[in-house]
C-alpha cells in the first residue's frame, strides 16, 4: 500500500521544551489513523508541521510524495486541515465565506454558491448560511471548517482534536464522513482524546507521549489486547479455585467476587473447568475494557 502521509523523524522544540524527538509513523491509502496523547503529548504540534504551518527543526512530512519543507505549496493542497480551534472573526456571512474561499481554487461564484449550499445543508449548517461566522458556536465553527476543508476535494484529511465541541450527532456525522473518505481511498488522520469515538472511527491508533511515539496499533489488536474480563462468583474461593483461574489469566479477588483479565479462554470453558473440579458458579458476567485502560497501560510500560 502507497503511503500518502508519511511523517518521517520530525524533531521540534520550543525554547528548552522538546516538543516532538525523533517522530515518524504514516498514513496508508485509503487508512484511518487516530492519534491519541495527553495534553502536551505533541499532537497539534505534529498535524502544524505536517500541513505546512509550523517548519520542523529536523525531519519531514510528505504528501502524496511532495515534502512540506520543500515543496509545501504542493504539498498542502494535497490535504484538507482542520486546526483545533477554528477562527473565523469575520463579518461574513457563512454562505458569502464559503463562495469567497471557493473562489481561491477556480469556482466560478456561481458554482460556489451552489456547492456551499449543498456542502453546508450537510454538515448540518442549512439554517445558518446568512449567519454571520463570528455568531458561530464552536460546534458550528467546527462543522463550518469541516465543510471548507473539502472544497476542493483533496486526497488526504488531517484534523486536530475535530470531535471536541462537536454534539453526538456531528460526531455521528464526521465518523459517516471519514469512512467515506476511506472508501474513496484518502488517507485519513485525526487527533483525538474521545478514545471512545477513535476506536469505533479508526483503523489504527498512534500514542504519542512527551513527544515521542510510543505505539502504533490496529484497532483489532487492540481490542483483541482488551478483551473483555470475566467477573465470577463462586460457591467458595478456597485455594484450588483461585489456582484454577490463575491458569486463565491475572486474577484479582474483591469481596466475593474474582475477575480474570484478558482471559485466554471464553468463559464457558472455564465455568466447564469448575464445575468438573466441584464449584458452583453462582454469577458470571463480562466487564468491557476500553482503549482507554489500554492507553494508560502503554504509558504505565513507558515507565510513567
Ligand atoms: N507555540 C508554542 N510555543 C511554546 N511551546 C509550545 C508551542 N506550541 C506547543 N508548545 C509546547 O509543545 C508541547 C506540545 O504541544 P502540543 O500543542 O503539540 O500538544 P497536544 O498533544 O496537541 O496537546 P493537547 O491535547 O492539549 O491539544 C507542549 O509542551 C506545549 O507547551
Ligand atoms: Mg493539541
Amino acid at each position: 500500500m502507497k503511503l500518502l502521509i508519511e511523517i518521517e523523524k520530525l524533531s521540534k522544540s520550543f525554547g528548552k521544551q522538546r516538543a516532538l524527538d525523533d517522530v515518524s509513523f504514516g498514513v496508508n491509502n485509503g487508512e484511518i489513523v487516530g492519534y491519541v496523547g495527553l495534553n502536551g503529548a505533541g499532537k497539534t504540534t505534529t498535524i502544524r508541521i505536517a500541513v505546512g504551518v509550523l517548519p520542523p527543526d529536523s525531519g519531514d512530512v510528505s504528501i502524496d510524495g511532495f515534502s512540506v519543507t520543500k515543496d509545501k505549496r504542493r504539498a498542502s493542497e494535497r490535504v484538507g486541515w482542520v486546526p483545533e480551534l477554528p477562527i473565523f472573526e469575520t463579518d461574513f456571512k457563512a454562505l458569502d465565506y464559503f463562495v469567497y474561499l471557493a473562489g481561491y481554487y477556480g469556482f466560478s461564484s456561481g458554482e460556489a454558491r451552489k456547492l456551499g449550499k449543498e456542502t453546508l445543508e450537510r454538515f448540518g449548517l442549512g439554517n445558518a448560511l446568512e449567519m454571520k461566522l463570528s455568531a458561530f458556536s464552536q460546534g458550528m465553527k467546527k462543522r463550518f471548517a469541516l465543510a471548507v476543508s473539502m472544497i476542493n476535494d483533496p486526497p488526504n484529511f488531517i484534523f486536530d482534536e475535530v470531535l471536541n465541541g462537536l454534539d453526538p450527532q456531528g460526531i455521528a456525522f464526521f465518523r459517516e464522513m471519514a469512512l467515506d473518505f476511506k472508501k474513496k481511498g484518502k488517507a485519513v488522520l485525526f487527533s483525538s482524546h474521545i478514545l471512545g469515538e477513535v476506536q469505533n472511527i479508526a483503523d489504527r491508533v498512534v500514542f504519542i507521549h512527551r513527544g515521542k511515539i510510543i505505539g502504533s496499533y490496529r484497532v483489532e489488536e487492540i481490542l483483541n489486547i482488551v478483551k473483555p474480563s470475566i467477573v465470577l462468583k463462586l460457591d467458595r474461593f478456597d485455594e484450588g479455585a483461585v489456582k484454577l483461574l490463575e491458569k486463565y489469566g491475572k486474577v484479582e479477588r474483591q469481596g466475593d467476587l474474582a475477575t480474570i483479565s484478558s482471559p485466554s479462554a471464553s468463559s464457558g470453558e472455564i465455568v466447564k473447568a469448575l464445575v468438573e473440579s466441584g464449584y458452583s458458579v453462582i454469577e458470571l458476567r463480562h466487564e468491557e475494557r476500553s482503549l482507554e485502560e489500554f492507553f494508560f497501560s502503554l504509558l504505565k510500560k513507558g515507565g510513567e
